[in-house]
């Protein structure tokens, strides 16, 4: 079966609706601080009601936490401070039975420097792992650029034991893996193959362009660095069918689209970094003109490929493809002060706090952002509208507890009240899911409906864009697919703006409310405001 709409439940992740969150601080049951995988089974209930049909998984392995579990030092097991596999397990078997698939961080571009296979390798050149990483007996001149500018002062780190110089692109805890080496794909693969035997549906691949490139990676062997992916797309898929690759490619589209493979055989899905950043600049502006660039520029994909949206991520926003003039206007307008920026490129706050807890202003974005062609992720705590604590280090700010009621510890831990937690909470953690709850017109229960709404328009995922209304503070796009389509109007202005809905259709049925237009009506969108339409009778 070959059919448009059969593949829209085969390719889910055209219209999945994505939310990241890390085990440590979504809910913690057992009173140590920190939160676990027993706390999230029990909030499965939560996420399938939000609406919410994919989870992302932060890592889970076992850790010495010198990048918040980015430095893994057991490929093959669950942090114990989480619980064990057979949680693991559990956690599983309750999303699958709520409709939630759930997919997983796969970080290879390194391990922990506590990893057996590097403990092994610093034995010395003859030890059986040592060649699992990238080594220099001189250190070479020629730096690559450095991705946290001010924690680190060289990709290279001198070890001791092995008397010579290891390569590491993040920390130096992190020594980089040589995925050069064939044996070094093979462990990947077999990883890759474990946790979807568990019972997961693919991975968020981890600093995909440094896996490839030229020093430690694939590239380094002369030989076509993209197999790497394509080969294990292909394994994994033959795993399991459904299986999907979403990969952190933070590159300008046309050196970033080259990771979707040529024929659309390497990720299923990219982050549209590109995209966000435009998002940010025209809303610093209050001009939707940088976001139609983007949006004009957007290269064709595959159809089987698809963007990924997301307004903040676990990370900082960072803002490194737009001109320095660009990022200082960013920064002016949502983060001025030193401290709310980190590594001279991004900003360690989370949306509410950047627009001054301006309600109407926060729902713009969201609304925006799921109705831009692609798929839409949230980052766990966004539907409450949770802000962040700056006096945590780096970009670890947004990263917070998750904020269940207004209790102790904002209901994230059991631990007794005055405890510490895995992370302090900001100092308004007054947004919380419990009150939220208990408001129709909330954030979350707006949230709900917009998941619900954009699950309904397909056509955002799979349609063609048209750009109808590109001037000013307004932007009205519309998607067009299989012969429906759909109209969203986003002002982002601060005051009310007229604009003229198109002709060529039968009518507009408003999908927030009852206030349906006609066919060429001059419609007024308040300051801030947004509306969604389906479109009858297109063609
Ligand atoms: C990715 C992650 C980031 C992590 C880094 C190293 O960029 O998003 O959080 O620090 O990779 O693994």
């Amino acid at each position: 079966m070959t059919g448009k709409r059969t593949a829209t439940s085969d390719l889910w992740w055209k219209n999945a609706v994505i939310y990241c969150l890390d085990v440590q601080t979504f809910f913690d049951t057992d009173g140590d601080g920190c939160g676990d995988l027993v706390g999230l089974t029990e909030k499965i209930d939560y996420l399938a009601g939000l609406g919410v049909t994919c989870l992302w998984l932060m890592p889970c392995y076992p850790s010495p936490e010198r990048d918040d579990g980015y430095d893994i030092s057991d490929f093959y097991a669950v942090d114990e401070k989480l619980g064990n596999l057979g949680d693991f397990a559990e956690m599983l078997r309750t999303a699958h039975d709520r409709g939630i698939r759930v997919i997983i961080d796969l970080v290879v571009n390194h391990t922990s420097h506590l990893h057996k296979w590097f403990q092994s390798a610093r034995k010395g050149r003859d030890a059986p792992y040592h060649d699992y990483y990238v080594w220099a007996d001189e250190k070479p001149e020629n730096e690559a650029k450095l991705v946290f500018p001010g924690e680190e002062t060289s990709n290279w780190a001198w070890d001791d034991q092995a008397e010579r110089w290891y390569f590491h692109r993040f920390y130096s805890e992190q020594p980089d893996l040589n995925t050069a080496n064939p044996a070094v794909r093979d462990e990947i693969a077999k990883i890759g193959a474990f946790w979807l035997a568990l019972g997961v549906t693919g991975y968020r691949i981890d600093a995909v362009p440094f896996l490839l490139e030229e020093v430690s990676g694939v590239a380094a062997d002369g030989k076509d660095p993209h197999a790497l992916l394509r080969e294990l797309g292909t394994y994994l898929t033959r795993r399991r069918g459904d299986a999907v690759l979403l990969g952190e490619v933070n590159l300008p589209y046309d050196k970033g689209i080259e990771f979707f493979g040529e024929y659309g055989d390497e990720l299923n899905m990219m982050f549209d970094f590109r995209l966000n950043q435009s998002m940010f600049l025209a809303l610093a502006r209050r001009d939707v003109a940088p976001l139609v660039k983007t949006l004009k520029e957007l290269p064709e994909i595959a159809p089987e490929c698809q963007w990924t949206n997301f307004v903040r991520n676990h990370d900082e926003l960072t803002l490194d493809q737009l001109g320095d003039a660009e990022r200082e206007e960013v920064f002016a307008a949502f983060g001025p002060e030193e401290d709310m920026q980190v590594y001279g490129r991004g900003l360690r706050r989370r949306l509410p706090s950047m627009l001054d807890g301006d309600d109407r202003r926060v729902r713009l974005v969201y609304s925006l952002m799921f109705s831009l062609p692609g798929t839409p992720a949230l980052f766990y705590g966004e539907e409450i509208g949770m802000v962040e604590n700056l006096d945590v280090e780096g970009r670890l700010s947004s990263r917070t507890p998750m904020q269940w009621s207004d209790g102790p510890h904002a209901g994230f831990s059991s631990a007794p009240e005055g405890a510490r937690l895995c992370r302090p909470l900001p100092e308004d953690h007054a947004a919380n899911v419990a009150d939220q709850r208990r408001d129709p017109h909330s954030l979350l229960n707006w949230m709900e409906r917009l998941i619900r709404q954009r699950k309904e328009c397909p056509e955002f995922g799979w349609g063609k864009l048209e750009l109808l209304h590109t001037k000013g503070a307004v932007l009205v796009h519309r998607c067009v697919w299989d012969g429906t389509a759909v109209v969203a109007v986003h002002n982002l202005g601060d005051e009310p703006a007229t604009v003229t809905l198109p002709k060529d259709c039968t009518e507009f049925r408003d999908l927030f409310g009852d206030d349906d237009a006609e066919p060429g009506e001059k419609i007024t969108v308040e300051a801030y405001g947004f509306r969604w339409f389906r479109a009858g009778g297109h063609h």
